[in-house]
């Protein structure tokens, strides 16, 4: 999707070097994401290859510079899980609240309709207010904390759960193993 200066667009193998940049910030950096250890070029090419082998996985780029991305993953393994997803979504330590992460939803829960996904779940760190206003703001509802879930940069840090029904079905129209999306990356 194009819109005046930006465009929206699926992820190439290419854009992985920018990505994992973007990325191990909020690793280093932050609580963000409780990776504890930042990644490689390659590791990450080969996440955006596992990925986007079932779910949809967007970059947010703006003349020919990646600001952000997002991406649907599993759940959970187990097969009956396939109607929801997991949102993972980062932009640009430098330009964040520009409405990068919003445009970057927007598109994303789209795809996930597309998919028949009932529920997006997205799994938040409770130091990370931004990502929970975010959250908020995009129409999710907080479900539950788990106190102290994991351990990063010397604290104990809470888990909030969040979770946005993207579409009320009785019978979803989801009835594989696995979503069908299949983002051929190139
Ligand atoms: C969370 C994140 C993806 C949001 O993207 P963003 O581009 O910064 O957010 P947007 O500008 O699109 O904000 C959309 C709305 O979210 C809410 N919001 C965003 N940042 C906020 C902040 N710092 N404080 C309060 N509300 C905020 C607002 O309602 C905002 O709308 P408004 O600006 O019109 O008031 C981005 O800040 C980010 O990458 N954070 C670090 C990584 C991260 O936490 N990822 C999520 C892991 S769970």
């Amino acid at each position: 999707m194009r819109k005046g200066d930006y465009m929206i667009r699926r992820v190439k193998n290419e854009d992985a070097k920018r990505l994992v940049e973007i990325y191990n910030y909020y690793i280093r950096e932050t609580e963000a994401t409780l990776e504890l250890k930042e990644l490689t070029e390659k590791e990450y090419l080969e996440r955006i290859h596992q990925v986007t082998s079932f779910y949809p996985w967007l970059v947010y780029e703006e003349k020919g510079v990646i600001y952000g991305f997002a991406y649907l993953d599993k759940f959970n393994t187990r097969k009956a899980y396939a109607t929801t997803a997991d949102l993972s979504i980062y932009v640009d330590h430098t330009l964040k609240r520009k409405g990068i992460g919003k445009r970057l939803y927007q598109e994303i829960e789209k795809l996930g309709l597309s998919l028949g996904l009932c529920k997006i779940i997205s799994l938040v760190t409770t130091s990370n207010r931004t990502s929970i206003s975010f959250h908020k703001a995009m129409g999710f509802t907080k479900l539950c904390l788990i106190k102290n879930a994991a351990y990063k940069h010397g604290k104990w840090v809470g888990v909030t759960f969040l979770e946005k029904n993207v579409q009320s079905i009785v019978t979803p129209s989801l009835n594989k193993d696995e979503p069908s999306y299949r983002n051929k990356v190139e």
